[in-house]
């Protein structure tokens, strides 16, 4: 059993109240410093819900595909009876990473090292040269450790590594309501949805600088000029960014709570495929489906490509961005990160609307995330190197008429404001200050796993 006292830093136990501040500020260190990110991983990412893939991505019966979840390397598996595993990537024995596929299809995995083999529910099955074992020698207590708690939401699977974490459902909180609104936008026949991966970032910077970044609209207009401009140049006005020119219209930040958090620029955007800029293929490719199915329904299917108008970031790592596009934040070290992209297909839609639905989520990655990742960069290096000036700034919308709670204690502000992301650093102290104890799974917690 790992305890907290080994790995909490001791300048950082119960100090958390004075790095994130009520009056909107947060100190440069939850950035910079290598002790908080190893907290993080535990608290955070080891004792909340953290998303780990959709369904779709594993298929068939021992499908599996490996993630990180906090730096940890994890499977997740599809076994036998089609029930999902998430097993800790880590070998019982002496420590080996027991698979290094980025995904496949396996009833089993054989470590690299001594050749240990593990069903793919965890179990271990055999290992070699058996005799050279004693009798206190128990295979029930070998197997991969396995996440304690595991659920699907309407495909969307999480995991937590905390066994006494909140149910689901209350986890998500009054954000459930947009979250189903993302997936209902898939669910136009039986046959569901599949997965493809889109592309990767990489940026030098801590992985809440994307968190952040996800909930903020007030740097559309100044980061992404550039995009605004190309588009008003070529493609003339209503397109892309065109529709956040000031302050003052009717689009939404929210906080949910469990640092949940919204930006809903829908009742701004009328028809995402008419907002969307012109790219290779969409026209030859809308007449297509026109052609297919008629003006009425094909502008159903076009308006679920294009934007759809939020950004939902479910706390710590998964943000929905609509139309079949979520992202996953990957945190690799203290002052690195991955973002993955993904893009659900509806798979009764007709092809030309599953291929516009990747080239639009690919067209603003590629014109508009380089940019926030650039800023990243900078924000990273200027933390690091600046330590005369510890604080960042995320007091707009705070004590203003702009803010108000909702009946389900949701808090809306302007979409300019920061309300969204105050709240995560809110809830970032909560969960760092929680007290729950750490399970080390596996070989020492064994014997209270359900079998
Ligand atoms: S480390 Fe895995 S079998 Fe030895
Ligand atoms: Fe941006």
């Amino acid at each position: 059993m790992v305890s907290v006292s080994e790995v909490a830093p001791p300048q950082a136990r119960g100090h958390y109240d004075g790095l994130v501040r009520a009056d909107g500020r947060v100190h440069r260190t939850l950035f910079t410093d290598s002790d908080i990110f190893k907290h993080e991983m535990l608290k955070i990412f080891g004792g909340s819900w953290v998303f780990l893939l959709h369904e779709a991505e594993i298929p068939a019966v021992h499908d599996f595909k490996t993630i990180t979840v906090g730096r940890r390397p994890v499977i997740v598996s599809r076994n036998e009876d089609g029930s999902i595993v998430a097993l800790l990537n880590r070998c019982p024995h002496r420590g080996s990473m027991v698979c290094s596929l980025e995904r496949g299809n396996a009833a089993r995995f054989q470590c690299p090292y001594h050749g240990w083999t593990f069903l793919n529910n965890g179990e271990l099955y055999g290992v070699p040269y058996r005799k050279g074992y004693g009798p206190a020698f128990d295979k029930r207590k070998r197997g991969l450790g396995r996440f304690p708690r595991l659920e699907t939401y309407r495909g969307f699977v999480f995991g937590s590594l905390n066994p006494g974490v909140e149910a689901l459902t209350e986890w998500l909180g009054p954000a459930r309501e947009i979250f189903d609104w993302c997936i209902d936008q898939e669910n136009l026949g039986p046959r569901g949805v599949s997965v493809v991966k889109g592309m990767t970032m990489v940026y030098r910077g801590n992985w809440k600088l994307q968190n952040d970044n996800n909930g903020d609209m007030y740097h559309a207009p100044v980061t992404h000029r550039s995009t605004a401009e190309m588009n008003l140049a070529r493609h003339g006005t209503g397109k892309t960014l065109d529709h956040f020119k000031s302050d003052n219209n009717p689009m939404l930040a929210k906080y949910f709570g469990h640092g949940h958090k919204l930006l809903d620029q829908r009742p701004s955007i009328d028809s995402p495929w008419e907002r969307a800029r012109p790219l290779p293929g969409r026209e030859v490719m809308g007449d297509a489906v026109v052609q297919r199915l008629g003006e009425a329904a094909a502008r159903a299917y076009l308006d679920l490509t294009g934007r759809s108008g939020i950004n939902l970031v479910l706390y710590p790592n998964l943000m929905m961005m609509g139309h079949g596009t979520f992202a996953v934040y990957e945190p690799l070290a203290v002052d690195c990160t991955n973002v993955r992209y993904y893009t659900a297909l509806i798979n009764d839609a007709p092809p030309e609307v599953n291929t516009l639905r990747i080239r639009f989520s690919e067209d603003f990655n590629n014109v508009a995330a380089r940019d926030d990742n650039e800023i990243f960069e900078r924000i990273q290096t200027a933390l690091e190197d600046v330590p005369e000036m510890p604080w960042l700034d995320f007091s707009k919308g705070l004590d203003t008429d702009r803010e108000r709670v909702g009946e389900d204690g949701a808090v809306t502000g302007n979409i300019s404001d920061e309300t969204g992301i105050r709240g995560s650093y809110a809830w970032w102290k909560t969960l760092m200050q929680r007290d729950f104890t750490p399970q080390a799974l596996g070989v020492e917690a064994d014997e209270g796993r359900s079998r």
